[in-house]
């Protein structure tokens, strides 16, 4: 699909397709556009392409956008290895991408610049994704969370147990703050091992 001057079947490939150009071209339409900011917190770390599927390779693609619509990405990683696969994988945008060695929650503190989108992808810890959300200067616009299952259930207000391990703190914390879930997609990352399904959680900040 092309939406405007940017053309999404374009998108370099990684491992979150759906959820990813669905993000954009929310972005895309929501912003009209313009340059954005996008902050990622946790970087792609493998080069192997393999890993794309289990990770995502989302560096590339917001790097991808920001450099069709003029913005800029910030990744932050607290592993200097990670970030020189980044610096790697996104060797053809290295004009739009500042790569940061920092703690994510510890970086967030001290960034005050407005963000369009954030993309949420550290470790397996939801105490470390509530600290990163507190952590927020200002409020992005739009918040993507990876690993997020949310059920029927979780929205009634049952188990938040969907959310996994990353967003299940910080989600509710959000939703609770002004932020709407606006989507969620559920996607198996290994279909014939049978792993768990994932998926992904887009918010959008409604007091914005
Ligand atoms: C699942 S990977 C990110 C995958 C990437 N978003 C992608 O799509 O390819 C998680 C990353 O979080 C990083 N990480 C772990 N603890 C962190 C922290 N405290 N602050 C920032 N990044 C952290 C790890 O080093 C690792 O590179």
């Amino acid at each position: 699909m092309t939406t405007s001057n940017v053309d999404f079947s374009k998108m370099p490939a990684n491992g979150r397709r759906a959820t990813f150009e669905a993000t954009l071209e929310t972005l895309h339409e929501k912003c009209g556009g313009r340059p954005v900011n996008i902050v990622e917190i946790g970087t792609s770390r493998n080069t192997i392409p393999a890993a794309m599927l289990a990770d995502g390779w989302s560096t590339r693609v917001w790097a991808w956008y920001a450099a069709a619509v003029g913005g800029a990405v910030t990744t932050v990683d607290v592993a200097e290895t990670s970030m020189a696969s980044a610096r790697v994988i996104c060797a053809d945008y290295h004009h739009c991408v500042t790569f940061v060695v920092a703690d994510g929650a510890d970086w967030l503190t001290h960034y005050g610049s407005p963000i369009d989108l954030l993309y949420m992808d550290g470790p397996g810890d939801s105490a470390f994704h509530l600290a990163c959300i507190a952590a927020l200067v200002e409020r992005p616009k739009f918040i993507l969370f990876d690993d997020v299952c949310p059920t029927s259930e979780w929205k009634a207000g049952g188990s938040d147990d969907p959310l996994g391990t990353k967003a299940k703190t910080a989600i509710p914390r959000l939703l609770s703050g002004g932020y709407q879930l606006l989507w969620h997609e559920r996607f198996t990352i290994h279909p014939p091992s049978g792993d768990r399904p994932q998926g992904q959680a887009l918010l959008c900040d409604m007091k914005g």
